[in-house]
């Protein structure tokens, strides 16, 4: 491959992925597509934007016109699909952009794949197509059914379906990652992680739903990046890897490990309605991609929260950009009573 389309290259794993790949496989062209919603930000490429190797297509997935026109230009033959609606609890609020976009904008993805014979197709999945786990179930691996319960991980489930259908029956060569939590630079602060910080630096509440013992499996954004690019690249056709930290953490815990990291205490937290359907545990079971590939994670879950802490710290003009808009209001309103 030596001309990759990335979709939803400018959000926070994406971006992640486009600077890791102009950064250590110099021989590639990378053609970012991206709508930039209000998760997309080319702040996220600081940087990279004028990179020769590196091409920005304003474009939206649910667009096949503008697919084809893209894949024939840059003379695309791989195409790894992070472009995505990625937020729980607004599946929940507006369930129908998650299906257009997740499930419509994947399939128009794969025509184009197909008709103009890409290479290889990369799906970006999630381990919550698998559902939710009790506390002493064993985690999932890549055979464990699949049983979404949320309008967001529906949308993803049946991405993948689509994604299988397309190898089973046209020989599609393609490959799906299913990853659990990512943390890391140039996270939207609708997620739990970066909001806990943004809401801790401006002595703001953290709204914790439920009971706050739900667990998360949480990895660095730089190692699932790298493991999409070792799937990328060497996985094996019409197979799911998953990818996971081995970090399982309870919500209560994760919130009380960044108020240490950022010298506050404890009187920050609010326990606020829960989030309905709310999956209790999610985990993953690495053994195939680490067997199979030989991939592992780089940084400890005390690395890399701590890295990540010092980045959102440094980048706080970052921050107040992406939350400046209504996105602020809309949380204080909802979560906050304010
Ligand atoms: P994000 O919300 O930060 O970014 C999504 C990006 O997709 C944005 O840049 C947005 O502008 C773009 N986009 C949205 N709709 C589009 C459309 N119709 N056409 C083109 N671009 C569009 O999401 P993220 O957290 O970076 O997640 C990226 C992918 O990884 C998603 O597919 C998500 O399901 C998957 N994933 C995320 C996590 C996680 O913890 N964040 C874990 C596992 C898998
Ligand atoms: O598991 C992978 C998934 O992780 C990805 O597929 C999704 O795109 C990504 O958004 C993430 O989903 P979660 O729902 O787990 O992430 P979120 O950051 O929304 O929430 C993490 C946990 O924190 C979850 O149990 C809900 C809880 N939470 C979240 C928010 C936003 C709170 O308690 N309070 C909050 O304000």
């Amino acid at each position: 491959m030596k001309n990759i389309l990335v979709t939803g290259g400018a959000g926070f794993i994406g971006a992640n992925f486009v600077r890791m790949l102009l950064s250590e496989r110099k021989n590639l062209k990378v053609v970012n597509f991206d709508a930039l919603t209000y998760a997309g930000n080319l702040e996220n490429l600081d940087g990279f934007m004028e990179n020769k190797n590196h091409a920005f297509v304003h474009g939206d997935i649910r667009n096949r016109e503008l697919i084809e026109k893209t894949i024939k230009e840059h003379k695309i033959d791989g195409i790894v699909n992070f472009a995505a609606e990625s937020h729980v609890d607004r599946s929940i609020s507006g369930p129908g952009i998650f299906i257009e976009t997740n499930v419509t904008g994947t399939l128009n993805l794969l025509l184009c794949a197909k008709e103009l014979g890409v290479k290889r197709f990369l799906q970006v999945s999630t381990d919550e197509v698998y559902g939710s786990l009790s506390p002493d179930e064993e985690a999932f691996t890549e055979e464990t059914h699949i049983k979404p319960n949320s309008p967001y991980s529906a949308s993803k489930a049946s991405a993948d379906h689509l994604v299988h259908a397309f190898h089973h029956t046209f020989g599609l060569d393609s490959v799906i990652t299913r990853c659990s939590n990512n943390y890391g630079p140039y996270q939207f602060p609708e997620k739990m992680l970066p909001l806990c910080i943004n809401n801790i630096r401006q002595d703001k509440q953290i709204p914790v739903y439920g009971d706050g013992m739900q667990i998360r499996d949480w990895l660095y954004v730089y190692d699932h990046c790298s493991a999409i690019l070792r799937v990328l690249e060497n996985g094996e056709s019409g197979e799911v890897y998953n990818i996971g930290g081995s970090n399982e953490k309870t919500n209560i815990e994760l919130v009380k490990t960044l108020l240490g990291l950022l010298g506050k205490d404890e009187s920050l937290i609010k326990f606020v309605k829960d989030r309905p359907g709310h999956d209790r545990r999610y985990a993953i079971d690495n053994s195939k991609i680490t067997n199979s590939l030989g991939w592992k994670p780089s940084v400890t879950f005390e690395q890399g929260i701590a890295k990540t802490v010092d980045w959102y710290l440094k980048n706080q003009s970052w921050l107040d950009h992406v939350t400046s808009g209504d996105y602020q209001k809309y949380y204080d309103k909802m979560y906050l009573n304010k």
